[in-house]
């Protein structure tokens, strides 16, 4: 089988930049590694590319990765319009930031059978193709209206929010009716599965049976596939990366100082105001702990055209400015916050650094720093992990300390107990959520998807020629 794999944003093996999302950094080994075609955006816009789209091509382990221009015209209402500004609230229980227009919607969908046309001239007779994410909820329809019989499967990184919050969305019945396009649609977590499937019954009277869904629009299976990563890979890089200039510049300028760490993309669903405030009350709750201990928070920035996204980053250095004013002393910066990304190999030796590592986000798809900070400590002497029960990530990784964000005081407290944790219990937990990852990894997520896929979609098409 040849398979080819969607996603609005790819990531370059050759590149030397970080990356942005763990959906493009979780893809590229594995897709590397299977030979397939990974199509997505790059990043750059186009006047008459709906008239001749236009690929940039380059080697990708045994298969290639192709980079479109996507139309100009359409770009800003389909990412920053309807994929992120109606979509992404939405999912995440944010419906009081949607923002669109109907061009916005227009936009989206015009993306959506722009790539469809552009995924033609890859398309072989035993071609399957797996669209990933929330970009793409209508590729699978605007593919079989070009008359694509093949397998087509999908996967949602985000949460799917409960029916009443989806049905906020604009044209949400059209777009779910589109999805039923898909053999297979893959969610992150049973909830998610059970809320879309929630949704619709009560719009659409979805019938449903063993998890497959049959309706006048299409029958579809959907399934759930935690994404993982490669454990061991990662422990590996962390344990190098403890040599890497910049974490040993970090281990010296610490002078005996825990450090618990917060790496995040700056995104309103990552609960950031929450977590400063969290620490901002351990350390006036227990003033013994000032000087013993900061924060290194990550933030990169992300979407920042957006008004909601503007807003979080102001809010946000207002509120480190506050703390750091009120709290520091001239030789003692509570919290260190920066706005840049890193590399992985830096991350991953950042995060072995850190005693504590901070993963409270209000709500996540998965989150896979939550795992990554995990597989990259000492096995020996194994930080603690603080994480939002609403992270996909707290199923699998539930010896963690479980949070709930929206609780400022319980999250102050959790992290001064992760500070003071006995070694025994910190191994033991660590051991637990280590062995999860490494049954749960990203290749079986991958090799599991496409096996269910095919099943799929010849249970399909026996059912349409019964
Ligand atoms: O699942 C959500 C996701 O696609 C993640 O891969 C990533 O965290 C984020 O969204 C990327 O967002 P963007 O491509 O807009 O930077």
């Amino acid at each position: 089988m040849n398979l080819v794999v969607v996603s609005n944003r790819v990531a370059r093996a050759s590149s030397n930049e970080p990356m942005t999302g763990g959906l493009a950094a979780a893809l590229l080994p594995v897709v590397e590694k299977s030979g397939a075609i990974w199509v997505g955006s790059s990043g750059r816009v186009r006047d008459g590319a709906q008239r001749e789209p236009f690929a940039e091509i380059e080697q990708l382990g045994a298969g290639a990765l192709a980079m479109l221009d996507l139309p100009a015209a359409h770009y800003g209402g389909y990412y920053e319009g309807f994929a992120n500004s109606a979509l992404w609230p939405a999912l995440h229980s944010r419906a009081d930031l949607i923002r669109v227009s109907q061009d916005d919607y227009r936009s989206y969908r015009e993306v959506n059978s722009f790539m469809a046309r552009a995924l033609l001239r890859f398309r072989k007779p035993d071609t399957a193709f797996w669209i990933q994410d929330y970009h793409f909820l209508a590729l699978g329809a605007e593919l079989r209206a070009l008359g694509v019989t093949q397998p087509i499967g999908f996967f949602l990184h985000t949460p799917w929010a409960s029916p009443a919050t989806m049905g906020c969305v604009p044209h949400n019945r059209e777009l779910v009716e589109a999805m039923l396009a898909y053999d297979l649609i893959g969610f992150q977590t049973e909830e998610d599965r059970s809320n879309f499937l929630a949704y619709g019954k009560a719009e659409l009277g979805f019938a449903i049976a063993d998890g497959v869904v049959t309706t006048p629009y299409g029958t579809s299976r959907c399934e759930v596939f935690p994404i993982g990563i490669d454990a061991d890979l990662f422990a590996q890089q962390a344990q190098k990366a403890t040599a890497h200039p910049d974490v040993s510049r970090l281990r010296k300028s610490l002078n005996g100082e825990k450090l618990v760490i917060g790496v995040d993309r700056l995104d309103y669903s990552k609960g950031l105001i929450n977590r400063v405030n969290a620490f901002d009350r351990m350390l006036t709750m227990r003033p013994s702990l000032q000087r013993t201990v900061s924060l290194l928070q990550i933030a990169t920035p992300s979407r920042g055209t957006i008004e909601a996204y503007g807003n979080l980053q102001g809010e946000l250095a207002k509120l480190v400015s506050d703390v750091n004013g009120r709290l520091g002393e001239a030789d003692w910066t509570p919290i260190r916050y920066l706005n840049k990304g890193f590399r992985q190999g830096v991350l991953a030796g950042l995060y072995r650094t850190a005693q504590v590592g901070l993963v409270t986000p209000l709500q996540d798809g998965m989150n896979l720093v939550a795992k990554e900070y995990v597989a990259a400590q000492n096995p020996i002497d194994p930080g603690v992990l603080v994480l939002s029960k609403f992270a996909g990530a707290a199923n699998e990784l539930d010896t963690a300390l479980l949070v709930n964000p929206h609780d400022v005081e319980g999250m102050a407290r959790a992290i001064a107990t992760a500070l003071s944790m006995p070694l025994t219990e910190r191994r033991l937990r660590w051991e637990a959520m280590m062995a999860k990852l490494r049954r749960g990894s990203v290749q079986s997520w991958f090799a599991d998807f496409v096996a269910s896929l095919e099943d799929a979609h010849t249970a399909n098409s026996d059912a349409a020629g019964a």
